[in-house]
């Protein structure tokens, strides 16, 4: 939360010291004229940031499941269990905290038992959301949980509501969690799982306002009512129920919710924004000033969105028992040229890290009642953090991103005052920068910045107050052109490099923030 001003709240007492910088090496007075100043309160951090605010979401979806995790046991790509090794290996390499499968609107013509077995007599279905392809379910629950066991991360199982049976979905709660002998314990052990796994989450249904169902607020809140009912906790397994959200400004959607479904059965309500122009999507990498300016300004309002549905939320709710989960955000492009308008495949430039970047900073802002999020979605499909080709894999700007925002997962949010420069393209105006700080279990500070504006550096003043950090060093994000992105032929146009531009003396921390960069400086 920010404090509408904290000189009032903060005396000169608590200000600090900042007496080196072990990049520099020096010390020095604050400059004069800065354009941004940032008062960051050290001592006054109360919230924690869920780690899940970093998830994932994967779907039966393009090139995600089938060529981006799975390539099979046969593959002559690198796998274990027939899962990429390549893929494990990036995603553990930002601690990815929880994945969110098997969709989306997947999700909701999904028929589980389809899944499991021998994959050779499984049966197959179409995939008709998604390009009209058949689906083989060769990749069904036990990959699933093996996938999240390889990657050290919890799963998200989304059910079936909208072509499903209450039955199906609490069979598949009772398949993963039940421990005794059961008609579904005993199934999973045929099929060579002894112990239950304890899936604790999980989603009622996806976007069931559409492709879920197409159902009013009122007779989805009372299916949830249904489905949770028979979604049961078993052992010492308390599960996390997620009820699907409303569509972006669908404010009805989440009253109705917030009204109608008692709060001890709903642990999270979700939330779906794209940042997106519907009507004319327009590339991921051939984009002027202007579609640049436009992107990021929807990006900004979603901002104004999340209040809302909090401040509903707060209405019905103000002990915060229901958790806003932000289970499907990114940017949505026209599809790649030449490639299949089903599969959602789309390249990621720098300006996809400035949205997540910017996104992911208001997410820690808010996470008092955010506690969970997900980006849309992992590998070759929308705001993809990995592209995988065959053998090849690249990491797009956007996984950066999440590599450099990793210090905030679980972190005590630190408020901060900021009173940004504008960018202004063609008369119009948006903030310019942006900025998070947390404080992890080890007591360093990190903050994370963004400069949007596309052609000029703006100078912040960091005034860390109530804490006495003595070094300073960080990371940039940072491209040469707008659109600037990463390729199989050129993998790393856009990467982090260690960040130089920063000056410690007398409480402040000066940092020169280049054009269109993201940085994330660590203060211990
Ligand atoms: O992420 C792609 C799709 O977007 C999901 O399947 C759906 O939930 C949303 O409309």
């Amino acid at each position: 939360m920010y404090l509408e001003d904290p000189m009032k709240k903060l005396p000169n007492a608590f200000a600090i010291t900042l007496l080196s910088c072990c990049m520099t090496g020096w010390s020095q007075p604050a400059r004069e004229g800065l354009q941004t100043r940032i008062i960051i309160n050290a001592d006054q951090g109360q919230e924690t940031i869920s780690r899940h605010i970093y998830g994932h979401f994967s779907e039966h979806l393009g090139h995600c499941i089938y060529g981006g995790y799975w390539v099979g046991t046969d593959s002559e790509i690198p796998n274990t269990n027939g899962i990429r090794n390549d893929v494990v290996e990036a995603l553990r390499g930002i601690h990815i905290p929880n994945l969110r499968w098997p969709g989306g609107c997947f999700a909701d013509e999904y028929h589980w038992m389809d899944g499991i077995g021998p994959a050779s007599a499984r049966p197959k279905m179409v995939n008709t959301h998604w390009g009209g392809v058949t689906e083989d379910n060769s990749f069904g629950t036990h990959e699933f949980m093996d996938l999240c066991e390889q990657l050290g991360t919890e799963p998200v199982i989304c059910g079936n509501v909208g072509s499903g049976s209450v039955q199906e979905m609490s069979q598949w709660v009772e398949y993963l969690n039940f421990e005794g002998i059961s008609p579904m314990a005993d199934l999973r052990r045929v099929n060579g799982r002894e112990d239950p796994w304890g899936v604790k989450f999980w989603g009622v249904g996806n976007e069931n306002w559409g492709c879920g169902g197409n159902m009013t607020a009122e007779f989805y809140a009372d299916q949830y009512r249904r489905y949770a009912t028979f979604c049961r906790n078993y052992g010492g397994n308390r599960l996390y129920k997620i009820a699907g959200g409303a569509n972006s400004e669908d404010y009805n959607w989440t009253e109705t919710l917030m009204k109608n479904i008692p709060h001890r059965m709903m642990d999270g309500l979700s939330l779906h924004y794209y940042t997106t122009n519907w009507g004319n999507k327009g590339s991921a990498t051939q984009f002027g000033e202007e579609q640049y300016f436009e992107v990021l300004r929807r990006c900004l309002r979603i901002r104004e969105a999340l209040d809302r549905h909090i401040a509903i939320m707060e209405r019905y709710d103000p002990d915060n028992n229901v958790d806003l989960v932000f289970d499907e955000w990114g940017t949505w492009y026209d599809v790649e040229p030449g490639t299949n308008p089903g599969f959602l495949f789309q390249q990621n430039s720098m300006r996809d890290a400035l949205v997540a970047a910017l996104t992911l900073n208001y997410l820690n802002d808010r996470c008092e009642r955010i506690k969970m999020a997900n980006i849309a979605q992992t590998i070759n499909v929308l705001q993809a953090l990995i592209f995988t080709e065959g053998e090849k894999m690249v990491l797009t700007p956007t996984y950066h991103v999440y590599d450099l925002y990793k210090v905030h997962h679980d972190a005590t949010m630190l408020p901060l005052s900021l009173d940004s420069p504008d960018y202004t393209f063609s008369g119009r105006t948006l903030p310019a920068v942006s900025a998070s700080a947390s404080r992890d279990e080890h007591g360093v500070i990190h903050v994370s910045l963004v400069n949007i504006d596309p052609g000029k550096p703006i100078s912040v003043s960091l005034d860390i107050r109530g804490a006495d950090e003595k070094t300073v060093k960080g990371k940039i994000l940072e491209s040469s052109e707008m659109n600037s992105h990463n390729s199989f032929e050129n993998p790393t146009e856009v990467v982090p490099v260690d960040f130089r531009d920063v000056k410690v003396g007398k409480g402040i921390v000066e940092v020169n923030l280049p054009a269109r960069s993201v940085v994330v400086l660590e203060i211990s």
